[in-house]
C-alpha cells in the first residue's frame, strides 16, 4: 500500500536510505539530532556536493509540518548582525518522506549559500515551517500527461513531484524536461530519476510512465537544446515518440529562471494551455527558480 500524500510518512530509517541514494550515499547521516540552539532549528542529516556549484542535503523534519509535494519554505542561517537569514527553497523531498530534502545552488558571494555550502551533518539550520508555493497537483485541472519543465535548480520541486504518488495516479504519462548549461549540472536529477524505477515504495507506481528528457546548452551531450525550441520544433516529441501536446490531455508545470519562465510560458499559451492557480486550476502553473538577473 503506497502511502497517500498528505499522510504521515513511515518513520523508517531503512526506507529512507534504500528510497533516497541521491543523497545517502555520500556522507553518513548523524545519528543523532543536536540539541536546538536557533529558533525554528532542524539538523542537517546528510550532505552531497555534486560539483563547485551545486550540493544536496537532507535535514529533520518538523514534526508538526504538513506539505504539498511541490511547495517551498524559507530557510536559513543566522546571520552575522545576530538576524535570521532568510531565502526560500523548494522542498525537494515528497510529502511522505521521514526528512526533509533541499537541491542548493551555491553562489560564490551569495549572502545565504557562500555559508550553507559549507554545512555538515549535525549543523543547525533555520527552517521556517510555512510551505506554500503553486507547482502543487491542486493547481491542475485533471488529464492524461504532465510535463515538468526545469532549468537548472528548477528541478528541485519536480525530484518532489517525481517522488510523489498522486503525480502517478492522476497521469497515464509524465515527461520530466531538464535543461542546464553543462552534463554535470543534469547529475542530480539523473541520479534521482534512476533510483526510481527500483524504488521500493513508488517504483511499481513510476513503472513506464516516466520519461525523462534532459538536455545541455553549451556542452556537447546526446540531447541539445533549450526547452522553448525543443517544445516548439516538436523534437522532443519526435524523440520521445508521443503526441503533441494539446490543451485537451496535456498539463505543466513550469520552473526556472524568469526569461525562461516567460518564454516557455509563450510556448504552452501556443499550444492552448491557460496558466492556474490554486484558487483556479487550469492546465499549467508557473514558479520562479530564484529571483535576480546573474551571478
Ligand atoms: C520560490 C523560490 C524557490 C527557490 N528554490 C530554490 C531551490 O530549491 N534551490 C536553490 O538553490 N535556490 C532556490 N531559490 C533561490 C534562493 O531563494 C536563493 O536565491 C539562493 O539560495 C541564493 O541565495 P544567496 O543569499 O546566496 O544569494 P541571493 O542574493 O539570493 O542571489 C544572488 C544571485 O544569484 C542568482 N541565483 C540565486 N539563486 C539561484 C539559483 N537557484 N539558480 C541560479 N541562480 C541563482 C540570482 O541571479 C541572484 O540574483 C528559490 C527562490 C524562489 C523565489
Ligand atoms: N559565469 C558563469 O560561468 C556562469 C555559469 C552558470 C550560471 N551563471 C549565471 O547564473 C545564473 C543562473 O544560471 P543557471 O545556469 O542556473 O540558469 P540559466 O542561465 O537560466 O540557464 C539554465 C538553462 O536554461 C536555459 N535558458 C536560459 N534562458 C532561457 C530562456 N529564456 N528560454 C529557454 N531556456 C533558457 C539556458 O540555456 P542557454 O545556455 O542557451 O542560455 C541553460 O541551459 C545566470 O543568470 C547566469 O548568468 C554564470
Amino acid at each position: 500500500m503506497i502511502h497517500r500524500p498528505r499522510g504521515r510518512p513511515p518513520r523508517t530509517a531503512r526506507a529512507r536510505s534504500k528510497v533516497f541514494p541521491v543523497t545517502q550515499t555520500a556522507t553518513a547521516s548523524a545519528a543523532v539530532p543536536a540539541p536546538k540552539h536557533l529558533p525554528d532549528a532542524q539538523t542537517v542529516t546528510a550532505v552531497r556536493h555534486w560539483n563547485d556549484r551545486l550540493f544536496s542535503f537532507r535535514v529533520t523534519r518538523p514534526q508538526s509540518l504538513r506539505f504539498r509535494s511541490g511547495e517551498f519554505v524559507m530557510i536559513g542561517l543566522m546571520g552575522d548582525n545576530g538576524k535570521p537569514l532568510l531565502r526560500a527553497y523548494s522542498i525537494a523531498s515528497p510529502a511522505w518522506d521521514e526528512e526533509l530534502e533541499f537541491y542548493s545552488i551555491k553562489v560564490p558571494d551569495g549572502p545565504l549559500t557562500s555559508k550553507l555550502q559549507h554545512i555538515k551533518p549535525g549543523d543547525e539550520i533555520i527552517l521556517r515551517p510555512k510551505p506554500v508555493g503553486t507547482l502543487v497537483h491542486d493547481a491542475l485541472l485533471p488529464g492524461k500527461r504532465v510535463w515538468f519543465l526545469a532549468t537548472g535548480t528548477g528541478i528541485a520541486p519536480f525530484a518532489s513531484l517525481m517522488r510523489e504518488p498522486e503525480t502517478y495516479e492522476k497521469f497515464d504519462e509524465v515527461v520530466m524536461m531538464h535543461t542546464c548549461r553543462t552534463v554535470d549540472e543534469l547529475e542530480y536529477g539523473r541520479v534521482l530519476v534512476e533510483s526510481l524505477k527500483e524504488d521500493p515504495l513508488i517504483g511499481e507506481l513510476v513503472g513506464d510512465k516516466l520519461k525523462y528528457y534532459p538536455t545541455t546548452t553549451r556542452e556537447d551531450f546526446p540531447r541539445m537544446g533549450r526547452i522553448t525550441e525543443n517544445l516548439k520544433s516538436g523534437k522532443v516529441f519526435a524523440d520521445l515518440g508521443i503526441a503533441p501536446m494539446s490543451a485537451k490531455t496535456d498539463r505543466a508545470m513550469v520552473c526556472g529562471s524568469l526569461a525562461f519562465n516567460k518564454d516557455v510560458m509563450e510556448v504552452l499559451e501556443g499550444f492552448g494551455l491557460r496558466e492556474g492557480a490554486n484558487s483556479e486550476p487550469k492546465e499549467y502553473v508557473v514558479e520562479k527558480a530564484f529571483v535576480g538577473e546573474g551571478v
